[in-house]
């Protein structure tokens, strides 16, 4: 494999750049293709028919335009709805992102954790079974917030979110029967660590926040261990499914951050 192979990250929008950031304090010389399904966005109010067929599709036209080392699905819809359709459809070795309810149980004093996620992720199966499996002895309280998804989105735009709006949304969790017990809020939507601040601001100052961004980064890493990369630290691409002026915005802002080239799938 070419030490310019990317990895290639996808979502359905800038949320996965919250698992992009602890990757590259790790991986400082890895090319990233990070793309973006502005077309399909938001994913998190679409059923899960129309995520399982879209994802697979759309990783297979990126895989082979991309030729990547490595694929991560940087998004927990898409994850916990394709991830084996993806697996099976793919040659090339991908990594999921999952709801962090292992370490959220780890970290719980009072015993009663959020996950804040998508509506399609919190109504999972695949949740059930993780809270079942890592926090039996826990009260497991789900929210799901497109809104949450749109204010994340805004921040790249350079739009910071109203602290009302913010609150309104974590409402949704600690309204809830026995959720001012609440010490943990698992970030179940790589959106929200891009709001983790604003939500932090509302929110008991004991609560804690948790997300898979490091453990992927983790896992990514040593999925390439031994492999070589590029001597200098490399221009890193974006691809958007509809380029408009929405994601020209967000381009630009991401240029600074090394982000030269922009694609249209
Ligand atoms: N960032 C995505 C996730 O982790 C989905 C956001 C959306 O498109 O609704 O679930």
């Amino acid at each position: 494999m070419s030490d310019d192979a990317p990895i290639l990250f996808f979502d359905s929008g800038v949320g996965g750049l919250s698992v992009v950031a602890p990757t590259r304090l790790l991986l400082p010389h890895a090319p990233i293709v990070y793309a973006a399904d502005s077309a399909g966005f938001p994913y998190g109010t679409r059923s899960e028919a129309e995520i399982a067929a879209r994802v697979p599709a759309l990783l297979g036209r990126l895989v082979e335009r991309y030729r990547p080392r490595l694929v991560v699905i940087a998004c927990n819809t898409a994850s916990t709805i394709a991830l084996p359709a993806v697996r099976a459809a793919l040659d090339v070795a991908v990594v999921g992102t999952v709801p962090a309810i292992k370490p959220a149980a780890a970290m719980s004093v009072t015993r009663v954790i959020g996950v804040l996620g998508t509506e399609a992720t919190v109504r999972q199966p695949y949740v059930d079974d993780l809270a079942a499996r890592f926090a039996g002895d826990c009260t497991v309280l789900r929210h799901g917030s497109a809104r949450l998804v749109e204010l994340a989105e805004r921040v790249l735009e350079g739009v910071a979110p109203a602290a009302d709006a913010v609150a309104a949304e974590l409402h949704g969790l600690f309204g809830q029967p026995g959720g001012e017990r609440i010490d943990v809020i698992v970030n179940a939507c790589t959106h929200f660590p891009l709001l983790e601040g604003d939500m932090a601001a509302v929110v008991p100052p004991h609560v804690r926040f948790v997300d898979g961004g490091p453990g992927i980064a983790r896992r990514i890493a040593y999925l390439t261990t031994g492999q070589g990369w590029p001597a200098e630290p490399p221009a890193h691409r974006l691809v958007f499914t509809r380029l408009d002026g929405r994601e020209r915005r967000i381009a630009d802002r991401l240029s600074a951050h090394g982000f030269s080239a922009v694609d249209a799938l």
